[in-house]
């Protein structure tokens, strides 16, 4: 079966709402370390260490949320193909492709899914000089897991519009990818559509280990980690940063191709007492597990653009 979306390449970033954008930005910036790409219509942008020109944006909000999930088309026609099928199955859309006027620019449009979160769509984003992965800096987005109601329908969404592939199906989640990355979205079956965490990706464990320490430091003890993941085989550090928004420190997600065997449910076992394959700690905290279902999507509706 194939595994690749012939639509998306990757999460390229994620639009937030916080509540103080001074303190948020310096977080991200001086903690998380990320570095400042662009300011414009009331958002700051930041850049990690890899080619995407941002991957996360902020601006300021009563409530914190998420705002919008970008991501980065194949190609030009892989925009219209989805906008076409967006509309043929009657999602609301923001209006046609077009060339968009916020930083990074690109051919793109903004779209809701059947649960109301925004998703937009882009390709020809300006890109960075690529480098290669840069020690205890993030890299990438890797995933965004989201918590889902109407899990049948957000992933016949993400599979029709979007050509998301279905690559394992745990109790907890169905894990989605669309290029080599195990998975880029996760879909949970919950009560809630809130976010359930971002995963930000760092080149190695020492980078994870660092990140971990760093963030203890700065007042975020670490809330689920360090362990290794079953799905996925990532090895992870959970965290609540501003505004108790659920985000990762990830490394080592597994690569997989077209001879990648999806699991299903039935076939994930956790030996007593385990969530995870290192066993180092127990599972995550109360307080990470109420962030993981407090973060919804801010109402749909905003223009990309
Ligand atoms: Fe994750």
């Amino acid at each position: 079966m194939k595994l690749q979306s012939s639509i998306v390449r990757a999460v390229a970033s994620i639009d937030l709402a916080v509540t103080n954008l001074a303190e948020s930005r310096a977080f991200f910036r001086d903690v998380w370390r990320l570095d400042e790409v662009a300011q414009g219509h009331g958002r700051v942008y930041f850049r990690a260490s890899g080619p995407h020109f941002s991957v996360l944006s902020l601006r300021q909000a009563e409530r914190p949320g998420i705002v919008r999930i970008v991501l980065e088309a194949r190609d030009r026609a892989a925009v219209d193909t989805a906008f076409q099928r967006a509309v043929a199955t009657g999602r609301a859309v923001d209006g046609p492709p077009r060339v968009l006027a916020t930083p990074g620019s690109g051919y793109g449009f903004g779209v809701l899914d059947p649960e109301g979160r925004n998703y937009s769509l882009v390709h020809g984003m300006a890109r960075h000089e690529e480098h290669g992965p840069v020690h205890d800096r993030p890299s990438k987005i890797t995933h965004v897991n989201l918590n889902s109601i109407d899990n049948d329908a957000s992933f016949q969404f993400t599979t029709d519009v979007f050509d998301f592939k279905l690559s394992d199906q745990t109790k907890v989640f169905r894990f989605l990818s669309c290029d080599s990355d195990h998975h880029s979205l996760g879909l949970s079956f919950s009560d809630n559509v809130c976010l359930n965490h971002i995963a930000f990706e760092v080149p190695d464990i020492d980078s994870v280990m660092r990140g971990i320490g760093r963030m203890r430091d700065h007042g975020y003890p670490i809330e689920w980690g360090p362990g290794r993941h079953g799905a996925g085989n990532n090895v992870f550090a959970y965290f609540c940063g501003p505004d108790e928004m659920p985000i990762e420190y990830t490394a080592e997600v597994e690569q997989i191709d077209d001879n990648y065997h999806v699991r299903k449910p039935e076939e994930w076992h956790w030996p007593p007492g385990r969530v995870d394959q290192w066993g180092v700690v127990s599972g995550p905290s109360e307080r990470v597990k109420r962030a993981q279902s407090s973060m919804p999507f801010v109402e749909g509706g905003h223009r990309l653009d």
